[in-house]
């Protein structure tokens, strides 16, 4: 397990550069697997996250090689076979991303392999939509042992499907498989996040017809093959703000370059309401403390363009520091509060509850789901002993080490390398005290 010794206290100060997002990245990779000729993505963050799909495309018989530029990688499907179950149940343990293999590998080897699936501990995180949604193509889902073995015994069909909820992965699995099924699919109650919108553009240049309409469905006409793509990722908009999170809690003063406004504006707005300050520049935008008190607030987490799950954690250390009572409901997760014991015991003040704190439909309410907070502030931080429980949980345990006054140790921190790239030396280049 590896530890970071940080020592608090100090406002961050400089610029840090966030590359592609994680999010899209990931799919990015497996849409090349759709492509007859090589895609070439650009803008890849170094991230062990992209490692491991990169291990799952080339076990599948995909060349991944870096490109010309920095960041760039070239994937060349001309190969694509079946991978041993075991080695994919080696390589996956870590990721979510194997479930979208699903689509692709059913179109070019009529099988695909599904392992007990990995990702962060926030939730019980089922997958009985993208089973669904399989099997609304008409594949067949086999439980094993080893996993579910999936089939297409007469080919993948367009259906007509709504998502119970908007569903990130489900809606990007209904728009992989979707792509080269015979027919018309219509998804409604898509989810429409900035890393979706990409993700179609990708498609999109390989070849496939896809309508995004306003109210949440996605209308796709199946086409026979794809080719490869060359596109630049969107940035990550979520490391982006967990870097304004730990400018806000330090009274720091950091430039994000990258971030861009359009996938940023509700976090945007809620940053202004708490009392922080920022600059949108061509190449970035800049966030900073500007002294003062900053503000409590009430606020739930949604589906885009609602404020994202992933950056609540990080905000609500910036919370522990804003005076007066903070409510937050969590909608999209179960069970993302994990942190907050960790936070309460460095000094937080903050109250966990069952009940829904909020306005919004949620599907936790009356279920025992620990998912609403109250944080009174503002709060002395104090260091403490520190063991990171998922990715974003764990940057949020350092930006609280960072604000904290004395040295905290963090273990575990390799998790943080799922989502954040270099961020031990983008620490440093800031000014913060780690090793
Ligand atoms: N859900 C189901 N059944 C399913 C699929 C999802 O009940 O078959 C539920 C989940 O349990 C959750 C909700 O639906 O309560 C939303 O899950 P979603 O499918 O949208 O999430 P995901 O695709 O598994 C992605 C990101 C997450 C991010 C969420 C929401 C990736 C690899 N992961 O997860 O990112 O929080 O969308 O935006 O894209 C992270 O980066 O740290 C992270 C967890």
């Amino acid at each position: 397990m590896t530890t970071m010794a940080v020592r608090g206290g100090r406002p961050l100060e400089g610029t840090v550069a966030v590359r592609g997002a994680k999010n899209l990245v990931s799919k990015a990779m497996v849409a090349a697997l759709l492509g007859r000729t090589p895609s070439r993505l650009r803008n890849v963050p170094d991230v062990s996250d992209v490692g491991i799909v990169s291990s799952l495309l080339t076990l599948h018989g995909v060349t991944v090689r870096p490109g010309d530029e920095r960041g760039e990688i070239v994937m060349d499907p001309a190969g694509v076979e079946r991978a041993d179950v075991a080695d994919i149940n080696a390589h996956a343990g870590s990721s979510r991303v194997p479930i979208l293999l699903c689509g692709p590998l059913l179109h070019r080897l009529g099988r695909a392999f599904i392992p007990d699936l990995g990702g962060c501990r926030i939730g019980d995180r089922p997958i009985d939509f993208h089973l669904d949604a399989l099997r609304g193509f008409g594949a067949v889902v086999d439980k094993e042992p080893d996993g579910l073995h999936i089939t297409a015994p007469t080919g993948l069909k367009g259906m007509k499907l709504s998502l119970p909820y908007p569903s990130v992965g489900a809606t990007e699995q209904t728009l992989l498989t979707a792509v080269c099924a015979e027919g018309v699919t219509e998804l409604s109650n898509a989810a429409v996040e900035p890393e979706i919108m990409d993700l179609i553009a990708i498609l999109q240049k390989m070849g496939a017809i896809i309508e995004v309409h306003t109210d949440r469905v996605i209308r796709v006409t199946g086409v026979p093959a794809l080719s490869g793509y060359t596109h630049r990722a969107l940035p990550d908009r979520i490391e982006a703000a967990s870097w304004a999170c730990a400018a806000l809690a330090t009274g720091g003063h950091v430039t994000v370059d990258g971030a861009r406004q359009a996938d940023m504006m509700t976090f945007l707005n809620v940053f202004r309401r708490v009392g922080g300050e920022f600059a949108v520049a061509d190449s970035g935008i800049t966030f900073w403390h500007p002294g003062g008190q900053l503000s409590s607030i009430a606020l739930e987490t949604h589906v885009h363009p609602g404020f994202m799950t992933d950056w609540q954690q990080p905000l609500a250390v910036a919370l522990t520091q804003a005076s007066g009572l903070s409510i937050l409901h969590e909608t999209v997760y179960e069970n993302r509060f994990g942190f907050a014991g960790a936070l309460t015991s460095m000094g937080a003040t903050i109250q966990l509850y069952r009940e829904c704190l909020g306005g919004l439909p949620c599907r936790f309410g009356q279920r025992n789901f620990v998912h609403s907070a109250v944080l009174s502030g503002p709060s002395k931080l104090y260091a403490a002993d520190l063991e990171i429980p998922d990715l974003r949980g764990g940057f949020s345990y350092l930006i609280a080490a960072l604000a904290a006054q004395g040295t905290s140790t963090v273990r575990g921190i390799d998790i943080i390398k799922r989502g954040y790239e270099n961020f031990e030396s983008k620490l440093a280049g800031l000014g913060a005290d780690v090793s």
